[in-house]
């Protein structure tokens, strides 16, 4: 299989016949593109940053955990191609100028991600960084630098990409199939229907999304994905339609995504989005990934949960649907058959009282300890529907049955004194990890109850509110 992309500008061809390579040992041990530096390999860092351009936009992601077969009708613009000595990008002279630098490891990393977001004319400049650590530095020169570069017109080569896509029209251009002779295939299919038929012909092949739970296998675990198909050609899955009682959300639309469509209708569900990763994993991973992953620390499902969400899957032509809660059978373990995936999500288009809360150890790009959603729905003043969920709570995401019974008939709009004799003891028996003690989690689970009823009241909740 050739996976064809513009490098830097020029059109590159490499020939996948193992989909596990990742893009970063590709750029340093095969390309000699060695600006890109390899810290982490986990997706946390961003000394990999490096920025990738479609049709639909270009932006940071992390070359650690991105395999070469995601790049195919791309374009991708590393460290090297965003500007150089003679004519540095504005945000790397800045960087220079601001001392933004010191054991400069970082650096590569931080100046692609403050490039794309510089090219995205977006200003808030710590989102920008949330995926980009630095040791050293510290961030206040770094954001001087971001500041000071904002007013600077954006370098021409940035513009390039987008440009030469469209006049190559290399993201039609065929990847000639199915890749692997001397190795496990890979495949890249053009829309659902021929992702439908590829797994039901190869049940057992790793399914790759956006791969940054997947890329971790790889990179961390040391297992190769073996035969593999790859869902980010298909555009069919990365719709977002909305009718009069729902949003219908395919598995392949990215978490970025989300988060843009989601403002409108539900802003609580993408202010949680927000704090999803970094911007680099929030462009490449995906809904569908979310979900299927199975983790029962994952942000998306207690917010789908409580938006009554379905989970639409699809084996071949056969289509079936299922209540999230329901999807969810033991730790990892889903009602999924070999050969059936997720084609889509549906949520309902409206929950004014819909409230996320993801409790974690850092603000940014870190895995939730405990997430919790809540979505009442009041008839004459009374609580006459509840829909509460909470991550981190048992081995899947889970409905809070009882707490939900509890809180049935109870007058909505004064919750808030009865929200702190209200329990989850019945419900959850938490079990104690790293992240957090058993003990910790239902005190804190049940804070969120009263922390809910409170934001319902209109107090402010959000660290993000409270001003000094
Ligand atoms: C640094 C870092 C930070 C992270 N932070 C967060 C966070 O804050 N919150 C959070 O929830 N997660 C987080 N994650 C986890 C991960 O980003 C998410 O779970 C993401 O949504 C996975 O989506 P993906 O498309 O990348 O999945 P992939 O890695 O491509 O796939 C994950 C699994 O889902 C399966 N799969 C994918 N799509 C489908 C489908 N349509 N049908 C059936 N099976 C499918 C794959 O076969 C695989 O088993 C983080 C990961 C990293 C590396
Ligand atoms: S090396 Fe740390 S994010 Fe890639
Ligand atoms: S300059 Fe040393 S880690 Fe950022």
């Amino acid at each position: 299989m050739q996976i064809t992309f513009l490098l830097n500008g020029e059109t590159t061809q490499y020939s996948l016949s193992d989909a596990s390579v990742t893009l970063l040992d590709w750029l340093r041990e095969y390309r000699g593109l060695t600006g890109s530096k390899e810290a982490c390999r986990e997706g946390d860092c961003g000394a990999c940053t490096v920025m990738l351009s479609d049709a639909t936009g270009s932006r940071a992601i992390n070359a650690c955990i991105t395999l070469m077969a995601q790049l195919h009708g791309k374009a991708l613009r590393t460290v090297e191609g965003i500007g150089n000595s003679a004519a540095p990008h504005p945000v790397q002279q800045a960087l220079i100028d601001q001392h933004g630098s010191q054991c400069g490891f970082c650096t590569p990393g931080i100046a692609v991600a403050l490039a794309a977001a510089h090219l995205n004319g977006e200003h808030d400049h710590d989102a920008a960084l949330a995926g980009n650590l630095c040791r050293c530095t510290g961030y206040a020169p770094i954001i001087r630098a971001a500041e000071s570069a904002a007013a600077q017109p954006v370098p021409d080569c940035m513009h390039e990409d987008a440009k030469a896509l469209a006049a190559t029209a290399l993201a039609q251009i065929s990847s000639g199939g199915c890749g692997g002779a001397d190795s496990p295939p890979a495949y890249l299919p053009e829309n659902a229907d021929d992702l439908a038929a590829w797994l039901l012909a190869q049940p057992s092949s790793t399914l790759v999304a956006g791969g940054t739970d997947l890329g971790l296998a790889v990179t961390k675990a040391l297992k190769p994905l073996g035969e593999a198909v790859f869902l980010h050609r298909c555009a069919d899955l990365q719709q977002v339609t909305t009718s009069a009682d729902e949003i219908r959300i395919g598995a392949g639309v990215s978490i970025a995504q989300l988060l843009r469509a989601m403002a409108k209708p539900h802003p609580a569900f993408a202010a949680l989005l927000k704090r999803f990763a970094s911007p680099q994993i929030r462009a490449m991973a995906t809904l569908g990934g979310n979900i299927a992953n199975g983790s029962p620390i994952a942000d998306a499902p207690p917010v789908l949960i409580a938006l009554g969400a379905r989970v639409h899957l699809r084996r071949g032509d056969v289509r079936r649907q299922v209540a999230l809660e329901d999807f969810y059978l033991g730790y990892r373990k889903q009602d999924r058959t070999p050969g059936e995936f997720i084609e889509a999500v549906t949520i309902a288009a409206r929950a004014p009282n819909l409230r996320a809360y993801k409790l974690s150890k850092r603000f940014d790009q870190d895995i939730s300890t405990l997430c919790a959603a809540f979505n009442l729905s009041a008839k004459a003043g009374r609580i006459s529907e509840a829909r509460v969920a909470f991550g981190g709570m048992a081995a899947v995401p889970a409905r809070a049955r009882k707490l939900e019974a509890a809180l049935i008939g109870q007058p909505l709009d004064d919750i808030a004194e009865g929200a702190v004799s209200l329990s989850l003891g019945e419900d959850f028996a938490p079990i104690s990890d790293f992240r957090g003690s058993a003990a910790y989690r239902m005190q804190a689970a049940e804070n969120l109850i009263i922390r809910y009823a409170r934001d319902l009241a209109g107090e402010a909740v959000s660290v993000l509110e409270v001003a000094s």
